[in-house]
């Protein structure tokens, strides 16, 4: 048949195709594997939670392992209040004395069976019709007392003693989520109010999970200039606890709690700990099944650290660039004029020592050009140069842009192979035809986004 005769596709029908297809890679590489995640308080208590619902009963229709770990702490706060008891607190943490006790247990016993009863919806019109998801839940968290510390008896706020990793795995062999809950039990028959983080972070530990996914409130983790930051190694992790320490903020508090228990997890040798929002529609697929993400993996892995460039920044892409300016791959750009331009700039850092770079300039007509793509030669071939491109495309969308330019005289066919097409002079915008130098004779490519 020839070409103009084939019957033409929606445009929408052909996305949603591509996507599929696309995915068909991560869904091969998520099955059989073990995901451990903490569904907090406030993520269950967001509207969003219904949609969360979804993601995790299509992951385990997928073959993915699951445990969930749910929190409570805004809703017992709720409770006590309700009930005229004071939340008490010492070191940041709450005080279980026998008072309080009785409500968090009502509270904690609601909320599973609340949770229960959204992964049990099977609506001929619920997206979950016909998944018929099977929840095991039980005594498989052993606790211990956290105990009396500067004179302060903690009564039964504990600590995790032991992971019944055997109890749980049985549960998921036989394609059961497991559904744990902030409480555990001690030997004595005693019930024990713990950390949802640290919950989730002993369980991926013992059950050496091959994803810990932390559900975190906002749009993520996010860099002092409000960007997402896609990745961050445990030391990376630990400096921004440093920088973001508790400013009374509660977003903030519950960010930092999870970025606490990734780094734990990461000692752990739980090699992928993901910090995903719990606000964003879809952001849980997003990251599983998109390159682009939509959360912060923090992992031992992946020591680079891509993030925004700053004014700091400048001396070390003028060294990474300088070879390649002086070979004819990068066109010459000052330091002054680095400067000006550096927040246009993503770097890729490591020990502190800059590896890699790229920047994004808004043009006029929703167009926008990547320039300036340098990996370090000791650094190519590792992904590096995709990551980054993925991560100035995803700005770009988030600028309004529809597509990106890219102007080179060295690297087409890897732009080609990452989704550009060939363009021309023509089709630039008209600000960056004018400029356009004919004595380079740059190859035009662009990719609709
Ligand atoms: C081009 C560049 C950005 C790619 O970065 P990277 O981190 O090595 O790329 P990735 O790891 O994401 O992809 C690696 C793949 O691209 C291929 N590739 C790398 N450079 C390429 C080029 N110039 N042309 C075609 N393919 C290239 C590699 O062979 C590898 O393919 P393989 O896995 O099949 O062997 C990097 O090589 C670079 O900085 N080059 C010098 C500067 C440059 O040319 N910049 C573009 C000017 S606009």
């Amino acid at each position: 048949m020839k070409q103009e005769n084939r019957p033409t596709m929606d445009q929408t029908v052909q996305q949603y195709i591509e996507w599929f297809r696309y995915s068909s890679a991560y869904i091969n590489a998520h099955r059989n594997k073990v995901f451990v995640i903490l569904i907090t308080g406030e993520a269950l208590a967001d509207e969003n939670f219904p949609n969360i619902v979804y993601d995790i009963s299509l992951l385990n229709s997928l073959g993915v392992k699951l445990v969930l770990v749910h929190g409570a702490r805004p809703q017992i706060s709720d409770a006590l209040r309700k009930a005229g008891i004071e939340s008490r607190y010492h070191r940041n943490l709450r005080i279980s004395d026998p008072q309080s006790l009785a409500a968090i247990k009502e509270t904690v016993g609601r909320l599973t069976i609340d949770i229960e009863a959204q992964f049990s919806l099977g609506l001929i019109n619920s997206p979950m019709h016909g998944s018929d998801i099977r929840l095991s839940r039980g005594n498989f968290i052993t606790a211990r007392p956290f105990g009396v510390h500067d004179g302060v008896d903690f009564f039964n706020t504990g600590l995790v003693r032991k992971v019944q990793r055997d109890a749980i795995e049985r549960q998921l062999s036989q394609g059961n989520i497991v559904l744990l809950s902030n409480l555990g039990y001690s030997c004595t028959g005693e019930v024990f109010n713990l950390s949802a983080e640290q919950v989730a972070m002993e369980t991926a530990t013992a059950l050496r999970a091959d994803k810990l996914i932390l559900f975190i409130p906002g749009r993520g983790v996010l860099d002092t200039e409000g960007n997402l930051i896609n990745s961050l190694s445990p030391e990376g992790a630990r400096n921004y606890l440093r920088d973001h320490e508790d400013s009374g903020d509660q977003e903030q508090k519950v960010t930092n709690d999870a970025l606490a228990a990734a780094i734990k997890a990461s000692e752990g040798k739980v090699n992928r700990v993901h910090l995903i929002s719990h606000q964003q529609n879809g952001a849980l697929l997003q990251e599983l099944f998109t390159r682009e993400g939509n959360g912060t993996l923090v992992s031992n892995d992946s020591f680079e650290e891509l993030r925004q460039a700053y004014i700091g920044d400048v001396g070390g892409i003028l060294e990474l660039i300088k070879p390649l300016e002086q070979a004819g791959t990068l066109v010459q750009r000052s330091r002054e004029l680095l400067e000006t331009e550096v927040t246009n700039f993503k770097v890729v850092a490591w020990e502190g020592m800059l590896i890699a770079c790229a920047a994004l300039y808004p043009l006029e007509n929703a167009s926008g050009e990547i320039a300036c793509i340098a990996i370090h030669p000791d650094y190519q071939k590792r992904g590096l140069g995709r990551r980054l491109l993925s991560s100035l495309e995803r700005e770009a969308r988030s600028r309004q842009l529809e597509r990106v330019f890219i102007l080179t005289t060295a690297a087409t066919h890897w732009f080609l192979e990452n989704g550009f097409r060939q363009s021309s002079v023509d089709e630039l915008p008209e600000s960056k035809k004018q400029l356009y130098n004919y004595q380079r004779n740059s190859k035009v490519l662009v990719k609709e986004l």
